[in-house]
């Protein structure tokens, strides 16, 4: 296996059949350390999800569906109803680690749909039932990042600077990842990009992960500071942005890391074409704007103390800290998905996604 197909492949979750376990890489101990957890119980997997152990919208999905039929595998009640009572509560205690990412909700409510399907069967089917769709949930995240990935590689040529923000690679998704997927498919077929890697304040995605698969993958990476990405398109050295995203709304409106919204702006400014790559799982046609779609807020800490040894602020210092902001529709040159690549008026171009089952 070559150093790329390392970085393409690697497992990010994984359920062994064979002892019945769900394995993480734990994504906070990177760069630094690549250890994989179990997760066993209900409270290790919310912590996990809730602690950007596992992180990026499709990877927590793919995530939640393992843990749900990992929980199912422990439920005691052999009665269809009283089953999937437990079931749905682990759903929603799941659901509630974190806000935004719509691709959690959506694998819950895949994995539940399932359950109800087959409540009516013998156990050890009902609980098949639940394994192949896990399954098919990864499996699919898989394709569709491939097909996202040869998408978005349409979009730029050899020798571009691109720009990313967070981190939307392999680590985030399966396969190649969304944003990073263009590059790193486009890298395995001999083309050059020179890419910047926003360090993605407050918890360093961008430094942590980004810049660790693409210098891993053999990928011309630098790292910039988050307030350095007007520098760089200004020098010229950015001919598009690509970013990856936690819910689209039907309008078009993304979220997405916090700082997407201001690298949209800068390149508005600059004239640098601003795509957003993501599955249709990320797409929420039930959200009309981003008004609507919920903004996680976190610990403070993770702002003055987190990645320091010593405190960066007084503790009586009030912070702000919202994971996400909402990137304007108007902003969006292109919203790259495994059917196409949609571009405005979003209202009927996401639609049309639906509309067609393609
Ligand atoms: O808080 P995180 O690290 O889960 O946020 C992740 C992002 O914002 C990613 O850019 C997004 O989920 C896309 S991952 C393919």
């Amino acid at each position: 296996m070559s150093t790329l197909q390392a970085v393409t492949h690697v497992e990010n979750i994984r359920y062994d059949q064979q002892v019945q376990a769900l394995y993480i890489i734990d994504q906070t101990l990177l760069p630094n350390e690549e250890k994989v957890i179990p997760l066993r119980t209900a409270e290790e997997m919310y912590d996990a999800i809730r602690t950007l152990k596992v992180r990026g919208a499709p990877a927590i999905g793919i995530c939640a569906a393992y843990c749900l039929y990992a929980l199912a595998r422990t439920i005691p009640e052999e009665n269809g109803g009283a089953f999937l009572r437990r079931l749905e509560s682990y759903g929603s205690y799941l659901n509630s680690s974190r806000p935004t990412a719509v691709n959690l909700s959506w694998a819950i409510g895949e994995m539940l749909r399932t359950a109800r399907a087959h409540a009516g069967d013998p156990r050890e089917a009902l609980l098949e039932a639940l394994w192949e769709k896990a399954k098919a949930i990864h499996e699919d995240d898989i394709e569709k990042c491939t097909r996202i990935s040869e998408y978005g590689l349409s979009l730029v040529k050899d020798g571009d600077g691109i720009l990313t923000h967070c981190n939307a690679g392999p680590l985030a998704t399966s396969r190649y990842g969304t944003a990073l997927g263009p590059i790193l498919l486009g890298t395995e077929r001999g083309l050059h990009f020179h890419v910047f890697a926003d360090e993605t304040r407050p918890l360093l995605q961008g430094a942590r992960l980004t810049s660790y698969e693409l210098q891993r993958a053999g990928v011309d990476v630098t790292l910039i500071c988050d307030n350095m990405a007007s520098i760089v398109m200004k020098n010229g050295w950015v001919q598009a942005c690509f970013v990856g995203c936690d819910r689209v709304a039907a309008n078009g409106d993304t979220a997405n890391k916090i700082g997407t919204s201001g690298v949209a702006i800068l390149a508005r400014h600059y004239g640098i074409p601003f795509y957003v790559l993501g599955p249709t799982s990320t797409v929420d046609m039930a959200c009309p704007d981003g008004d609507h779609i919920p903004i996680e807020e976190r610990d403070r800490e993770e702002i003055k103390t987190m990645w320091y040894e010593k405190p960066m602020a007084l503790p009586e210092v009030k912070c702000y800290n919202p994971a996400f902001d909402v990137t304007d529709h108007e902003l969006i040159t292109g919203i790259v998905t495994e059917k196409g690549i949609c571009r405005p008026p979003y209202s009927q171009s996401l639609a049309a996604l639906f509309d067609n089952k393609q």
